[in-house]
């Protein structure tokens, strides 16, 4: 029985009744970028929306926007490094829709540079987002999915969490942990009825400079990362949130274990045919001073 179909047993008939009960989607990091595509997206297909990020003036605007498309949408400030913050947001999700299908694990922070010019502050603000986020939503929400034996988690990834990049070490721990997250726990729920799929972008043009940490022998030299990432991004070729969003509801629409967006698959191809040559390649781009 779909999630729209609600079965009523009368003693003499068995009726399907059709009710106008939408799939749901909660997606975190929904106030701009990649989270914020999905949103609309998933909303012109038919999702009702539960959008997590910290501030409020700009999730409510894409909850106006969602609301804009004739999809139901709320938006629940929420920081999800912080465990109980994520456990009221899964709370809040479920009594207001009765159940959620689909999880977008998306909030994350861009951190390059040296490794040996990283404080452990530098490594919790990677991994308190970039893993523990997820494994919180996940943790909150599983139990749900689970008893329902349906349900799909989307975990935003990155090429970064493929392929080796120097001088990204904490954002390259914290994405290969995610693809280990996400591939093992595929492994572990598809025979209980829950897909599981991981999203593999490059660079995107987006908004992640904005939060995005850099580091490195000086204060010029962290600036020269700044730079270089802002001129990669301003390239016109570089693909951009729309795209990621397309591959996440191809993921979710097709049941599809994993998607390397665009240009990622033909980097994760370079790299697998020469690796030493790529990561020479990588090393010259990526050092600078350092
Ligand atoms: N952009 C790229 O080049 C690229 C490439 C590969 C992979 N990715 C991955 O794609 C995902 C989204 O990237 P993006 O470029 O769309 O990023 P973005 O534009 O910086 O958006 C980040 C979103 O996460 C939210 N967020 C940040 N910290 C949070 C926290 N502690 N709790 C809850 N929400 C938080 C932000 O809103 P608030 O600040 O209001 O909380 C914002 O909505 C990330 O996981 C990133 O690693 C991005």
């Amino acid at each position: 029985m779909n999630a729209g179909q609600i079965k009523v047993n009368l003693s003499l008939c068995s009726v399907t009744l059709i009710t106008s009960m939408a799939p749901t989607v909660l997606i975190t990091g929904a106030s701009q970028g990649i989270g914020k595509a999905t949103a609309l997206l998933f909303a012109q297909k038919g999702y009702d929306l539960v959008l997590a990020a910290r501030r409020t003036e700009p999730l409510a605007e894409v909850e106006q926007e969602v609301q804009n498309l004739g999809r139901a949408a709320i938006s629940v400030p929420t920081d999800v490094r912080e465990a109980d913050q994520v456990k009221a947001l899964v709370d809040k999700a479920l009594d207001h829709y009765g159940s959620i299908d689909v999880l977008i694990n998306n909030a994350g922070i861009y951190i390059s540079g040296p490794a040996e010019q990283f404080s452990l502050e530098d490594w919790h603000q990677a991994i308190d987002l970039n893993l523990w986020g997820y494994i919180h939503t996940i943790h909150a929400l599983l139990p749900h999915f689970l008893e329902r034996g349906s349900g799909t988690i989307v975990n935003l990834s990155s090429i970064g969490g493929k392929v080796p990049v120097p001088y990204l070490v904490p954002y390259c721990t914290s994405k290969f942990a995610v693809t280990g997250l996400t591939e093992s726990l595929h492994s572990e729920l598809k025979p209980k009825g829950i897909h599981v799929c991981g999203i593999y972008p490059n660079v995107i043009k987006s908004c992640l400079m904005e939060r995005a940490i850099f580091r490195g022998k000086d204060e010029q030299d962290a600036q020269a990362r700044r730079e270089q990432l802002d001129l990669v991004v301003s390239t016109p070729v570089i693909e951009k949130p729309e795209d990621v969003a397309k591959a996440i509801w191809d993921a979710v629409k097709n049941q599809r274990a994993e998607i390397l967006v665009g240009s990622a698959s033909v980097s994760k191809a370079a790299y697998n045919l020469l690796p030493g040559p790529m990561q020479w390649i990588f090393r010259q781009g990526l050092k600078l001073k350092s």
